[in-house]
């Protein structure tokens, strides 16, 4: 998207709560990779119109969505949040912690190809933030874990538009991923029971709700 169109849709959103600005400020600091703005009012909507009782992420980094989903979610809502990384997880207890919001989110260490064949059914919102050359691997429990009328976020999925480069222009480990990204976003549009719109937000979000059991 073009850069004045970023900067005018920036100045729509309006500010974040002090407990969560300092988080976000804090992980654009140490250069941890976070929800932007754009994301952030899609989820913002996608909650208020769904209502979610229950919520799985993966890829928690140091927590800013988890508690942003419960800050704008309904009051009691539960969130399952999976990170890999020790030292991002224990900055997210931490920031969990300190926001009190430690009955309501669930944090698992480890990797989610792991521990998502160990999770029961069936959360509400599924917000997927994580290895992106994973997703297509983790499609088939992602669909396990939702219900009819479950929806699935799956954030960074063009990456920002380079999803479209030429074969030979993109690194070795890219083109891999790249391919697996377009493999996953072909599954989200033409698996019979879901309905996917892929919007050009921030760098690329789907929005998948499961339709038919
Ligand atoms: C973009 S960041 C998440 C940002 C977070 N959702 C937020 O907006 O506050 C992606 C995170 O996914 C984690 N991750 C990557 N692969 C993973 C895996 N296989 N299992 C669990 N976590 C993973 C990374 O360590 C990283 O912290």
């Amino acid at each position: 998207m073009e850069e004045n169109m970023q900067i005018f849709l920036s100045s729509l959103q309006e500010d974040l709560p002090d407990c969560l600005d300092r988080i976000w400020l804090r992980a654009r600091m140490d250069q941890v990779p976070v929800i932007r703005d754009q994301v952030q009012s899609l989820l913002k909507v996608l909650l208020a119109l769904q209502k979610p009782e229950r919520i799985l992420e993966i890829g928690t980094a140091t927590g800013f969505s988890a508690l942003f989903m419960c800050e704008y979610g309904p009051t009691d809502v539960q969130v399952t949040t999976i990170e890999k990384d020790e030292k991002r997880a224990a900055q997210a207890a931490a920031n969990i912690a300190d926001l009190g919001r430690q009955g309501q989110i669930h944090l698992l260490t480890g990797d989610a190809s792991r521990i998502l064949p160990s999770l029961s059914p069936s959360f509400d919102l599924i917000f997927m933030d994580a290895a992106k050359g994973q997703y297509i691997r983790w499609l088939p429990d992602m669909l396990r874990l939702m219900h009819t009328g479950s929806v699935l976020v799956s954030d960074n999925c063009l990456r920002g538009g380079d999803i479209l480069e030429s074969h030979f222009l993109v690194e070795r480990r890219d083109r891999t991923i790249f391919h697996r990204m377009r493999e996953y976003l072909y599954s989200l549009t033409h698996t019979p029971g879901l309905r996917t719109t892929v919007l050009p937000t921030g760098d690329g979000v789907s929005v998948t709700v499961k339709v038919e059991p």
